[in-house]
């Protein structure tokens, strides 16, 4: 899986065109990339390299090429390990079929064999050259559509894959299930994994539907039916305005620790940016629901889990949360007429919760959407969508777009207990208040969080395992602070209820540190002192984050619903620090992505 991007020009471009849309899809994927192009006698010349494009740039030199066809590839690994050999694109015997692929291929380990059997040669482990080799024999016998359409019946999966063919002054597409969209612009048609990617390249795109293949030449595109051929006739043209920020690290050594810098100006533009008429809409959706169900993964699912306090406090609505990778196999059925999805995503692609959003919108839901990229699928999914304005976020742990998220969702659940009467304009006015009050204290605290976190990381970078522990709101704050910990420090860190470490876990207390947030709430206050009296009776490590002088990281007491925006800082710097003291890489753990787009 990955990213994929293409042009096909009535005179040769620079290859570096595909290089820059490549960049722009590296959210996909960045354990391969690669491209091939067409040369003037119509020979295929490809190149590809293992690891981040970035990384392979000068091998990969796109600006010594160009073509009028050229088509590229930035891989995820999910089938096939990182390597030269399994970067896309992926070639038939003979070399005369490039393929790259978003998405996965189905029993291709029956089909590998078969077409082994019958004396096909395969250089890589992965499952996209299967299609290479298929198309191979399909085109001996038949024309470019006609193969192509066979090829799919054939190649079964959740993918979409484009196709070039030496002598072909074109692209073949195959969209099953995975995003492929055509942008257009007066001498060239493109082909990227999303619109964003277009910007500043084509003017328009259309974006092809599941079960809808595509022949691209410089003067036509052919849009039709993967399985009867029929023509699709002419599909909606979407402008394609989207920003695309070039960023660097800002003298920072990491986009991780810029981002973390970046928050208190995001929650900010946040709440300055959402606009009134949409967050009132959502809330009047939101308040006169049947039921509400949040879903996301990761961190989105943890702020979704925030969230659920801030309705309950709020809007004095409980409304339930639910991962969307689980979402199908038993939430779904509780999904009618009058549901409404509160569908958060960062980047607005991870293929989880698109796929639980549609499955939702047939039963009758309603979908409210929480992305930061506009102009992702969850935008074209959702009835109405809510745009965080965290600002680009590079590094793969969320930081930034975390608190932004926090931020929108706040606001979102005060603007619905206006409807519900449980907020009062006065109230809503105040969170507007302490979103700036919160930002200026975060501003003024963060150099000193730093210098103080560095000094417990260095501590505990030695330590392979942690747990994480808090109550009530501050308890997705844990399991959040957890996951950090695993992907930017590579530790084995598990987020767990205050009152769930007397069941069980403080039998392992003395094997590691603990890592305990003070819970906010007055009444967790008892459970906090008991738990911690109990952690260091049995020689246990309990380093805590909280409002006390003698806390070992020291946080700003705010109200209940400014605590996990701001809480969250140390645990983001310390998983950054530990990870920094390692050295790791940290704005792209190994064997992860931006987004989850499979
Ligand atoms: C967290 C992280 C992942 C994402 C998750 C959801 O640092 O990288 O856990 O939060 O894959 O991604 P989005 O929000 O883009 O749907």
């Amino acid at each position: 899986m990955g990213g994929i991007f293409g042009f096909v020009c009535r005179r040769p471009q620079s290859c570096e065109i595909v290089g820059e849309g490549l960049k722009r899809l590296t959210y996909r994927g960045y354990d391969g990339a690669g491209f091939c192009l067409l040369d003037e006698q119509g020979k295929l010349v490809v190149r590809k390299v293992a690891g981040h494009l970035e990384k392979g740039w000068e091998r990969l030199s796109f600006h010594s090429y160009s073509s009028d066809v050229a088509l590229g590839h930035t891989r995820y690994a999910s089938r096939g390990v990182p390597a030269d050999f399994n970067s896309h694109p992926l070639l038939d015997c003979r070399g005369r079929v490039a393929v790259v692929m978003d998405g996965f291929v189905s029993g291709y380990e029956e089909l590998r064999e078969e077409l082994r059997r019958r004396g096909h040669r395969f250089v890589s482990t992965t499952d996209t050259e299967v299609l290479a080799h298929v198309l191979e024999e399909l085109l001996e016998r038949q024309d470019l559509k006609g193969a192509l359409l066979e090829a799919a019946r054939i190649v079964d999966g959740i993918y979409s894959a484009a196709v070039a063919l030496e002598g072909t002054r074109g692209l073949a597409l195959i969209s099953k299930g995975q995003p492929l969209a055509i942008g257009f612009k007066q001498d060239c048609h493109y082909v990227s994994s999303d619109l964003v990617s277009l910007s500043g390249f084509a003017d328009e795109a259309i974006v092809l539907e599941e079960g809808a293949g595509a022949i691209v030449t410089p003067g036509s595109v052919e849009v039709f039916n993967l399985l009867t051929g029929a023509p699709l006739g002419e599909l909606v043209r979407k402008r394609v305005k989207y920003q695309v920020e070039s960023i660097g690290k800002g003298g920072y050594p990491h986009y991780m620790l810029k981002e973390i810098y970046e928050i208190p100006e995001a929650i900010t533009r946040t709440a300055a940016s959402l606009m009134e008429k949409y967050l009132r809409l959502s809330a009047m959706i939101i308040s006169s629901a049947r039921n509400v169900i949040v879903i996301g993964n990761g961190t989105s699912l943890h702020a979704g889990l925030i969230a659920q306090y801030y309705f309950a406090e709020l809007a004095g609505l409980n409304v339930n949360v639910v991962s969307a990778a689980e979402f199908p196999y038993y939430a779904l059925k509780n999904v009618f007429t009058g549901t409404v999805i509160l569908a958060i995503s960062q980047s607005g692609e991870t293929s989880d919760v698109i796929r639980s959003v549609k499955l939702a919108k047939q039963r009758g839901a309603v979908i409210v959407g929480v992305t930061n990229v506009l102009g992702s699928r969850l935008t074209m999914h959702s009835n109405v969508y809510l745009p965080i304005s965290g600002g680009p976020e590079i590094a793969v742990p969320a930081t930034k777009t975390f608190a932004s998220t926090l931020t929108a969702l706040s606001l979102l659940a005060a603007f619905t207990g206006l409807y519900t009467g449980r907020t009062s304009e006065s109230k809503l006015h105040g969170l507007y208040g302490e979103i700036t009050a919160a930002s200026q204290l975060l501003k003024e605290e963060l150099p000193r969080q730093e210098e103080r976190v560095s000094r417990i990381a260095e501590e505990l970078a030695g330590e392979e395992r942690m747990y994480v522990s808090s109550s009530g709101i501050s308890y997705p704050l844990a399991l959040e602070g957890a996951l950090k910990l695993k992907e930017a420090a590579l530790v084995h860190a598990e987020g767990i209820q205050l009152g769930e470490m007397r069941h069980g876990p403080l039998a392992v207390a003395g094997k590691m540190p603990i890592l305990i947030i003070e819970p906010v709430e007055e009444q967790a206050t008892e459970l906090y002192e008991r738990v911690l009296g109990e952690i260091r009776g049995r020689g246990g490590r309990a380093i805590t984050v909280g409002y006390r002088r003698e806390s070992h990281i020291v946080i700003p007491r705010l109200s209940e619903v400014m605590v996990p925006i701001v809480a969250a800082v140390p645990l983001q710097l310390l998983a950054y620090k530990i990870g920094a003291l390692k050295g790791l890489p940290i704005d792209t753990p190994p064997g992860l992505a931006k987004a989850v787009t499979t």
